[in-house]
């Protein structure tokens, strides 16, 4: 396991489009421990594969200490009419803050590191998260979306 470099928006790669995994090999099991120990080392709440430089649809999620989602060639199926607008954040956009409009509600359709086909929904953070990471799988960053972004205040009053 590895800790992987995390891109920033400066590079053009996070503007392209990632393939759908076709197979589970070796390598794509590695990419998602490697993920997990990026994810962990930045404290973030999501990664997704473009921001270590593999443009594979491949998302990693925790917004809950230990819970994490590893979702493979992920869509979403359903999103609540009901909308939230809150905080959101990007391990790729370092030291900003913005306010975005989000389904409160989202399930999202993947695939696990055994190739099998499941569901899982999540409200609140996870459901901004889900929006968030698989997003960038299709080259869109939060700051595309974000109804404001904070200023330097507002940020120094989130720390
Ligand atoms: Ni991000």
């Amino acid at each position: 396991m590895a800790i992987l470099k995390i891109i920033t928006k400066e590079d053009d790669i996070l503007r392209k489009h990632s393939r759908p995994v076709e197979e589970i090999t070796p390598r794509i099991l590695r990419l998602l421990d490697d993920m997990k120990d990026t994810l962990h080392k930045a404290q973030g709440a999501g990664l997704a594969a473009v921001q270590v430089g593999v443009l594979r649809r491949v998302v990693l999620v925790e917004t809950e200490p230990g819970e994490l989602i590893e979702l493979i060639n992920p869509e979403i199926v359903s999103a609540s009419e009901e909308r939230q607008q809150e905080m959101e954040g990007c391990l790729s956009i370092p030291d900003e803050w913005g306010i975005t409009d989000r389904p409160m509600t989202v399930t999202v359709r993947a695939m696990n590191r055994k190739g099998e086909w499941f569901e899982t929904t999540g409200s609140g953070l996870k459901a901004r998260a889900f929006c968030h990471e698989l997003d960038h799988l299709d080259g869109i960053l939060y700051t595309d979306k974000a109804i404001r972004m904070l200023d330097d205040e507002e940020v120094e009053e989130e720390d």
